[in-house]
């Protein structure tokens, strides 16, 4: 494939700093497994979490417009850090210029909405990156769409680190999931529903419905971003017919291929065979 794909018809486009968009394309291949994707991870410049608002903006804008150059007509951003910290101001201010029939999505919206069906009490708990919560955009997406919501953030620094290394099975994660989780729930009693903000947490799963009581539910996004998306696509049949159809996936990363494909291939449950890129 060229570098500059000229075709009308493109693969989606999915977006994340590192490994944890995996969780978000697998779920939507799963639900919409008729069109090409092309993944791309930043891993070089992973983790995002602790980035300030512009490194976010300018790593996440270099990302949109490659995709775009290798003919993604829409691109899904698989990361709530580059959804909190970029998306708004890609959408205002870059797609005008760059193509007004492209599109960018997050993941945070059809989060949002979702947690505000699931919870009964009304007050919400969202784990994320430090940067997902200090940008306040969960309780802000949330309140927008269901006012009198009460939402309690809480950082995690050590999870995406956990996943990354490989160790989200063994005791240290037991340890550091319980003494976040405790801290999220100790902030209202009366939390019953809890979103998993960042997109590598799903591989932490396990751990955190060990640790989170019964009654408080959990809430992931890869499910959600996925049904999400086909109801995009059903809205939108000028795009739809834009994705390119076959079923294949094209993986990218700005690490070493080597490094990528084996933790790639735990996220994705398949083998990946990814390729080398340069973001500039
Ligand atoms: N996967 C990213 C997210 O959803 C977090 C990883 C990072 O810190 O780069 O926020």
């Amino acid at each position: 494939m060229s570098n500059n794909e000229t075709s009308d018809m493109g693969p989606i486009g999915v977006f994340d700093s590192g490994f944890g968009g995996l969780s978000i394309l697998r779920d939507v291949r799963r639900e919409l497994p008729q069109y090409d994707y092309l993944f791309l991870g930043d891993n070089a410049r992973a983790p995002y979490g602790s980035r300030s608002y512009q490194l976010v903006y300018e790593f996440t804008l270099q990302a949109v417009k490659y995709l775009f150059a290798r003919g993604c007509r829409l691109v899904i951003l698989a990361c709530n850090t580059a959804s909190a910290k970029a998306l708004r101001t890609i959408q205002q201010r870059d797609l005008p210029t760059l193509d007004p029939t492209r599109r960018v999505l997050g993941v945070i919206r059809p989060t949002a909405e979702q947690a505000g069906v699931l919870s009964r009490t009304g007050h919400v708990g969202v784990f994320g990156t430090p940067g997902t919560i200090a940008s306040g955009s969960y309780d802000i997406e949330i309140k927008k769409l269901h006012p009198g919501f009460h939402v309690y953030g809480h950082a995690c620094p050590m999870w995406v680190p956990l996943v990354e290394n490989r160790e989200s099975d063994g005791p240290g994660a037991d340890y550091f999931v319980k003494k976040d989780v405790d801290a999220l729930l100790s902030q209202s009693p009366l939390i019953d529903a809890v979103i998993l903000g960042c997109t590598h947490y799903p591989l932490l799963l396990d751990k955190i419905r060990r640790y989170v009581p019964e009654g408080v539910k959990i809430v992931g996004q890869g499910d959600i971003v996925a049904r999400s998306l086909r109801d995009y696509l059903r809205r939108h049949p000028e795009m739809e017919c834009r994705l390119r159809r076959g079923g294949a996936c094209e993986y990218l990363t700005t690490e070493e291929p080597a490094k990528f494909s084996p933790l790639a291939s735990v996220f994705v449950r398949e083998p990946v065979d990814a390729s080398h890129v340069t973001l500039v």
